[in-house]
């Protein structure tokens, strides 16, 4: 228990608590859904994929309801690093050996397109984000990784990307090589997005927060029921970062993956640049800039939801590694994110599916967000709106590449089928709550039931079946958020049971502590 108290120890954990796009822009307070609605288009989700496909359409002339569980870019949006790039890791030479040129190149487009696409709105609009160009780098530190590198520098020259395979770079430690891509960009992506949700709003469109989605009818027209009435639509864009509409086995195609995040004060200036370490432990690092002090965002100690131990020791890892690598001078904020990755490797976009003609979807931007999510906004507006779209074909939701598929797909279901079969085991053991120190918690076996007692700051005990609504997987307590994870797909809940992240969309049980039977409870 004692390296359990240590690791649940949020005092102990580097920097403040939350996003600093979060704490450095202002916060939104749009009304919520007040009974029935008819518009063109329902947009479900106020993420960046969302945002950006209700701006496109509205900016057509579409009436449209964005229609947000929370507040809007407050999401994974709001807890990105922000890299407007299309350089992510290696994908160009696993898009040329597993899909070929034609989609590779659709893909490269794509995102390139959509980073200019983000410039042109900032400067029509005059929208003040802080917009830079930069270049991004992938890197590599051992020796051993470099010809990965070269492969991708080479794959992407061939796609028309204007790469280059280089040894050194403006960071100030040594690498073993890097790609590197001029003409990226970094931002604030929530005074962006904010701005044109207010667009959305004030020309032809609503916002609603605090709004859940329940259900989809996917009819003529279309109906989206929420907690707050009904919204009728000719179409429907599910951009809720995991689909909360699945009828077509998303969970099964994509892997829930947490990531972590600290903004530093140096005592150097930072480095020009986007980077990401193309190997484990994977590293991203960027400027911050906005203050008078030099900063930098550092980024990674990825790992599956609900797995992999402490989450807040890897907030200390990563701050390990920061100051390894930096003058730091302090850790000003730190917060963790949640991305789902498809098991090809590319975003799912467009048709929902087979005979849902006029829903449509937007997910697995496995952690490249910023370009695949504005990319993603583009093309379904575009689909919606009856125009061709170039490179729509690469995300197809449809599509079903085995050669690029297969690994992958077979290892995500054999963790979520493990998962099921180590929650059915029941090695119960007695337990005494009172070891449960505050913002620790513990999984007991009561009379059968599997249950999650947390404890919070005050000492006072929270009680929730440990059961995960979505397909019955048992949820896993993490340290660092004080949430409960589960490692089956990813959906994420609070304390009280409450959904953090779907594709659950109902909350787990709660229970009152005095209707348990305690003493009668063992450890599962
Ligand atoms: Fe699917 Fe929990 S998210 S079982």
């Amino acid at each position: 228990m004692a390296d359990d108290r240590a690791a649940g120890d949020r005092t102990a954990l580097p920097g403040e608590d939350g996003s600093v796009w979060l704490a450095t822009s202002e916060r939104t307070d749009y009304a919520a859904l007040d009974g029935g609605l008819t518009v063109d288009v329902a947009v479900i989700g106020g993420g960046i994929a969302g945002v950006t496909a209700a701006f496109e359409l509205v900016e057509a002339g579409q009436s449209v309801a964005v229609l947000e569980r929370d507040r809007i870019v407050e999401g994974v949006t709001g807890h990105t690093t922000a890299k407007l790039t299309s350089l992510h890791g290696t994908v160009y030479d696993h898009l040329l050996s597993e899909f070929g040129e034609r989609e590779a190149r659709q893909y490269a487009a794509a995102n390139e397109a959509a980073i200019d696409a983000v410039e042109s709105t900032i400067d029509e609009r005059g929208i003040d984000c802080g917009f830079e160009r930069t270049s991004a780098y992938t890197y590599v530190e051992s020796a051993d990784a470099t010809g990965k590198l070269r492969d991708e520098a080479r794959a992407a020259r061939r796609l028309d990307l204007p790469a280059t395979y280089t040894d050194s770079t403006p960071l100030p430690f040594e690498v073993a090589g890097a790609v590197c891509l001029d003409d990226q960009a970094q931002f604030h992506p929530r005074k962006y997005l904010l701005a044109l949700a207010s667009a959305v709003d004030g020309e032809g469109g609503h916002v609603f927060e605090r709004t859940r989605a329940t259900a989809v009818d996917a009819g003529t027209p279309c109906r989206v029921d929420t907690d707050r009435g009904s919204v009728r639509a000719a179409d429907v864009v599910v951009a809720t970062h995991f689909p909360i509409y699945d009828h077509a086995f998303f969970y099964g195609r994509m892997s829930p993956k947490r990531s972590y995040v600290l903004a530093v004060e140096l005592d150097s200036e930072p480095p020009e640049g986007l980077y990401y370490r193309a190997e484990e432990p994977y590293f991203s690092v960027r400027p911050l800039p906005g203050s008078d002090s030099p900063r930098v965002l550092v980024g990674g100690e990825n790992h599956r939801t609900g797995r992999g131990g402490s989450t807040a020791e890897r907030y200390r890892r990563l701050a390990r590694r920061a100051r390894s690598r930096f003058d730091v001078a302090s850790v000003e904020h730190r917060w963790s994110t949640q991305d789902f990755a498809s098991v090809d490797g590319v975003p799912f976009v467009g048709e929902h599916s087979p005979g849902t003609d006029h829903v449509y979807l937007a997910t697995g931007f496995g952690g490249w967000g910023m370009t695949n999510g504005t990319a993603a906004g583009r093309i379904l507006a575009d689909r919606i709106l009856g125009r061709e779209s170039p490179w729509a074909e690469v995300f197809r939701p449809t599509r079903l590449n085995v050669g690029a598929s297969a690994r992958s797909l077979i290892e995500h279901n054999a963790d979520a089928a493990g998962q099921f079969l180590v929650d059915r085991l029941d090695p119960s053991a007695a337990v005494d709550l009172d070891e449960v120190d505050p913002g620790e918690a513990a999984v007991v076996n009561v009379r059968g039931e599997s249950v999650g007692v947390s404890r919070d700051a005050d000492g006072a005990y929270h009680a929730v079946s440990a059961v995960c609504p979505h397909m019955g997987c048992h949820v896993e307590w993490n340290d660092a958020e004080r949430s409960w994870d589960c490692p089956c797909h990813g959906s994420r809940f609070d304390p009280e049971g409450r959904v953090l992240d779907t594709p659950a969309v109902e909350d787990l049980e709660r229970y009152d502590l005095p209707e348990l039977t305690l003493t009668d409870a063992g450890r599962e």
